[in-house]
């Protein structure tokens, strides 16, 4: 299976820290937030990388990771995203890399408290479709935020809400993925959202649509640190005294 880190966007959220440099390039505790993406899916056995970034600040993920040979990658290629149209165009890069493999798509400002091989595990077993990775979040407010599941009565995803005024659940989808090669035929489908961008949710809801969807709960720590200034010190925070990526 290929990884894909999307490191690209603006990380207007994070103005004006993001207008010096590239999000994923901040510090996490004692590291660049960038490490940490690569360490969940080298601690999950993936060892062929693409990161995907974009910006005025691409060069500076190449000294900092090289040939990612220090960090366990086998192979790490790069892709520069020209203008921040969406997860899922920043996705659509990694087409000719994946080729007819599989592959797991993270963004580069998640963090996971614990590792998350058993969903990749989960993955390999699963016959094909796709994959997505819930976490428990009873705070409302924080659920407009992110991508929110909303189930059927067997508890089967039935579709996944952008940034719902109403949470249909108390379940968000985090920002790991796991795609069959279907993925590079729904791409192109895609139109713009309300803000402009190839939404990684209408990915998600072609193959909840087409009924070739799994899902995993999390258990432990999730943070988006790019959602918000408050979210990067509660990620920082927690990454200090409780470290990050621990094996289950
Ligand atoms: O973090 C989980 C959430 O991530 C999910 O719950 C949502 O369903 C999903 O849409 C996404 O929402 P965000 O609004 O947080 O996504 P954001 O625009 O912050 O982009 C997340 C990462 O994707 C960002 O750190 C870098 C990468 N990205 C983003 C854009 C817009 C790119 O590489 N290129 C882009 O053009």
């Amino acid at each position: 299976m290929k990884g894909v880190i999307l490191a690209g966007g603006t990380g207007s959220r994070l103005h004006p820290l993001t207008r010096i440099t590239n999000k994923h390039l901040l510090p996490i505790y004692d590291r660049p937030m960038i490490s940490y993406a690569i360490e969940v899916l080298v601690g999950a056995g993936v060892r062929e990388i693409m990161l995907v970034t974009g910006g005025t600040h691409a060069g500076e993920f190449l000294r900092l990771l090289g040939s990612g040979d220090e960090y366990g990658i086998e192979r790490l290629s790069y892709a520069y995203q020209d203008k921040a149209g969406g997860i899922a165009e920043a996705l659509g890069l990694a087409e000719k890399f994946v080729g007819d493999d599989r592959c797991v798509v993270l963004l580069a400002d998640n963090v996971f408290e614990r590792s998350v091989r058993h969903c990749v595990d989960a993955f390999v077993k699963q016959d094909r479709g796709a994959r997505v990775v819930l976490t428990h979040e009873p705070d409302r407010e924080h659920l407009r935020h992110l991508g929110v599941a909303q189930f059927d009565g067997n508890q089967r995803i039935e579709r996944i809400v952008e940034k719902p005024e109403k949470p249909p659940s108390e379940f968000a989808v985090t920002g790991i993925y796991f795609y069959d090669a279907s993925v590079w035929k729904v791409l192109p489908e895609l139109k713009p959202s309300g803000r402009g961008e190839l939404e990684i949710t209408d990915v998600n809801n072609w193959y909840l649509s087409q009924g070739l969807m799994e899902y995993d709960v999390l258990d432990g720590f999730w943070g988006d640190a790019g959602e918000s200034i408050d979210a990067y010190y509660a990620v920082n925070d927690f990454v200090r005294t409780h470290l990050a990526n621990k094996a289950r």
